[in-house]
């Protein structure tokens, strides 16, 4: 479904990717771990189209992202692509259910019907009596399945985790990590999780190991 093809990056002279190739498929839970400064993120934000590689290809089925304008790609990124962040980054003014309808909105969805879809998948991840609900006023938790509901609400054909249990405590991070799974038996949906924790790291279907920049 998304194939890299000796994908690299350099900032200043510093080169962080070194030519990587990478093969996600449909329905798949892949993780990539290695050390700090590996070059984790910077990989999922070029996967995720958020950056340009320096040279190489990324192909979503047939699609070149590196050959859509600024403005096909972001059209492209709101319809095929959702993320999580370590920090929730949902916007502090809006309520749960608002967070969740913007990426539709901004895709055209009429409001009536993003708001419907929001409202369906708040209640799949357990959220339905915190829909009104400002990010202040939710847990951690709730947060990050606020933001994992935010990703999805597009069907996505593949959602981008940087870390996302990284500001959980246990119980919180085992049920993130289980709702990745249930989505995955429930949608298909694609994931390519970021994570530190080995717990997470083992049940995924394929772990990628970085370092310096490759993949081991
Ligand atoms: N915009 C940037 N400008 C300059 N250097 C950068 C930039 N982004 C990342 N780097 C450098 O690239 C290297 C890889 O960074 P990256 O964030 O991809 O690492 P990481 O594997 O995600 O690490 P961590 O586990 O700490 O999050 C680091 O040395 C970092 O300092
Ligand atoms: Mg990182």
């Amino acid at each position: 479904m998304i194939s890299c093809k000796n994908i690299t990056k350099t900032f200043g002279d510093l080169q962080v990717l070194k030519g990587i190739d990478l093969t996600i498929s449909q329905g798949e839970i892949v993780s990539i771990v290695g050390p700090s400064g590996a070059g984790k993120t910077t990989l999922l934000q070029i996967m995720g189209t958020l950056d340009k590689p320096g040279s190489g290809e990324i192909l979503y089925e047939k699609v070149n992202v590196n050959k859509l304008k600024d403005k096909e790609l972001a059209a492209f990124r709101n319809k095929n692509i959702g993320f999580v962040f370590q920090f929730h980054q949902l916007l502090p003014e809006f309520t749960a259910l608002e967070n969740v309808m913007i990426p539709a909105l901004i895709g055209n969805v009429k409001q009536a019907e993003a708001e419907k879809k929001a409202k369906e998948i708040l209640d799949f991840l357990g959220l339905s009596d915190r829909t009104e609900h400002k990010p202040a006023a939710l847990s951690g938790g709730e947060k990050q399945r606020v933001a994992v509901a935010r990703a999805l609400v597009n069907n996505p054909s593949v959602i981008f985790a940087d870390e996302p249990s990284g500001s959980l405590d246990t119980q919180n991070k085992a049920e993130l990590h289980q709702l990745f799974f249930d989505l995955r038996d429930r949608f298909n949906q694609t994931f390519v999780i970021v994570t530190h924790d080995e717990d997470l790291a083992k049940l995924t279907d394929r772990i990628i190991h970085m370092k310096d920049g490759k993949i081991m």
